[in-house]
């Protein structure tokens, strides 16, 4: 369990539970994750934005950002980067695997078991 590539791999969800332009909350354990459907590929953040706590998964998507619906900090869907605040912590990403009809998720393993 000390491989530093090593996680935790769930099932999130069905692909039909998110719908293209949208985003979804799921829960892994304390952690909550945002999936959204964007162009037809699939994106995980942590569903809590860095500025302020809001969910990020109720936001309107544009141009492959997520937009924070409580002050409009934009969030690149692949890296988390804040793309409109220079200073702005980024929002951790997490591997999304598509398998069939399901969605999987990968978290670090600290991450996953901790809280
Ligand atoms: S809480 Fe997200 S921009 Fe302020």
């Amino acid at each position: 369990m000390s491989h530093p590539q090593s996680g935790t791999t769930v099932r999130l969800a069905s692909v039909h539970e998110v719908p293209e332009g949208a985003g979804r909350e799921f829960r892994v354990g304390k952690r909550f994750i945002a999936v959204f459907r964007h162009g037809g590929e699939f994106f995980a953040l942590e569903d809590v934005c860095p500025h302020a706590g809001a969910p990020l998964s109720e936001g309107p998507l544009q141009n492959g950002t997520i937009m924070c619906l409580w002050h409009a900090w934009r969030f690149n869907l692949r890296d988390g980067v804040c793309v409109n605040i220079p200073k702005a912590p980024p929002v951790p990403t997490y591997p999304l695997a598509v398998q069939g009809d399901d969605l999987f998720v990968t978290l670090p393993a600290t991450e996953a078991e901790s809280g």
